[in-house]
């Protein structure tokens, strides 16, 4: 069916006067990230009309999407020129867009490539689609989310409310993994994950999970340890090809469906993510990952939390410097982009 008539069809059938579906865009959605997270959201009954970005590839991903046999609309944008006409009208755009690690590399040293394309990107959202959910994925998130704020704050368009870096992957294996370990279901088990997202300012709180566990201090330590190290364990395993795709794919497909069900009017939403905020618990650091309280205007409110274990509280003051440092750095890149 051509695409206008599955368009109409959609309309017809899930009301869309009254907002039941949306408009999200991929930047990066011919990557390996990208592709799978499309892929999800083509089979995502609230969004409504998907928009494919990148630099090359998306005619195929689209072609190939759009047979799927689902009401969502599939657009293909390639290069600078079609970014426009990609983001206006969007809802969400999810940034999966830059270069991925290889062996021997840390999130920090992608910053030289990937800076500089969040920047663009974020520029183009300001100038089309201001209004919308901003969810980062490309590295390192810990300084590619300041630099998004501040090309905003340039733009007179910066709403801390709904910029996001996504940290989904480390909630998503620090359920897996301690609900291996503890016995429990993993589609069961929620750990809160506070802090950044790179090696050790990914802080999971183990002291905190729901259902509650009973892990002895040393399985504790070992398995805070394999969650702030999950990226790398990846990254070596796929031996020079790239770094987490399919689980990043599903870990964001949670966290744009989760932004969907707010901007829904779906009351109850919360997730953890990279936002700027002033809780008492981030110390002052201006960015930190929270469990965050979503509705339809974006973040409104944070999931209160108990008192850190003298554990987290020392992986806590080791890691400030480093997050500091590394929001300041994207800070000072983000003004002076142009
Ligand atoms: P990839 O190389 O497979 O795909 C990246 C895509 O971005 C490519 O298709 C490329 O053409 C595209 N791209 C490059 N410059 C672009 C631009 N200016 N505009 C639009 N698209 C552009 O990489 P990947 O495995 O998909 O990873 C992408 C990023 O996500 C990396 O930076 C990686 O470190 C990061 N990542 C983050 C998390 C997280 O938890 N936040 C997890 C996994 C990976
Ligand atoms: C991850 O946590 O898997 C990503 O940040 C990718 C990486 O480089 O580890």
């Amino acid at each position: 069916m051509a695409e206008s008539r599955l368009a109409k069809l959609a309309a017809h059938l899930t009301g869309r006067g009254s907002k039941a579906g949306f408009r999200v865009a991929v930047l990066g959605a011919s990557g390996g990230i990208g592709q799978p997270l499309s892929l999800l959201l083509k089979k995502t009954s609230l969004v409504r009309e998907l928009h494919l970005y990148d630099v090359k590839g998306t005619k195929g991903v689209m072609a190939d999407l759009s047979h799927i046999n689902t009401l969502t609309t599939v657009r293909s944008f390639e290069g600078n020129a079609e970014l426009g006409a990609c983001l206006k009208g969007c809802d969400l755009v999810v940034i999966p867009a830059g270069v991925p690690r290889k062996p021997g590399m840390t999130r920090d040293d992608l910053f030289k490539i990937n800076a500089s394309i969040v920047a663009s990107l974020a520029a183009g959202v300001a100038d089309s689609c201001p209004e919308a959910f901003v969810a980062i994925i490309s590295n390192p998130v810990n300084s590619t989310v300041p630099i998004a704020a501040e090309v905003l704050k340039r733009k007179g368009c910066y709403n801390p409310a709904r910029l996001f870096g996504v940290t989904s992957l480390d909630v998503v294996r620090a359920n897996t993994f301690v609900g291996e370990a503890s016995g429990t279901s993993p589609e069961r088990m929620n750990v809160p994950v506070i802090g950044g997202h790179s090696g050790n300012t990914i802080l999971p709180l183990l002291s905190q999970t729901t259902p509650r566990n009973s892990l002895p201090e040393d399985k504790v330590r070992a398995l805070t340890n394999r969650i702030q190290n999950a990226g790398t364990e990846v990254v070596e395993a796929k031996a020079g090809t790239g770094s987490a795709t399919l689980s990043m794919a599903a870990a964001a497909h949670r966290f744009a469906e989760s932004c969907l069900r707010a901007m829904n009017g779906e009351s109850g939403v919360v997730e953890c993510a990279y936002v700027e905020n002033k809780e008492p618990l981030s110390q002052g650091l201006p960015f930190f990952a929270l469990p965050v309280r979503l509705n339809k205007s974006g973040v409104s409110g944070f999931a209160p939390l108990a008192a850190l274990s003298p554990y987290e509280a020392q992986l806590f003051d080791s890691m400030k410097g480093a997050l500091a440092g590394n929001i300041k750095k994207g800070q000072e890149f983000g003004r002076s982009f142009n």
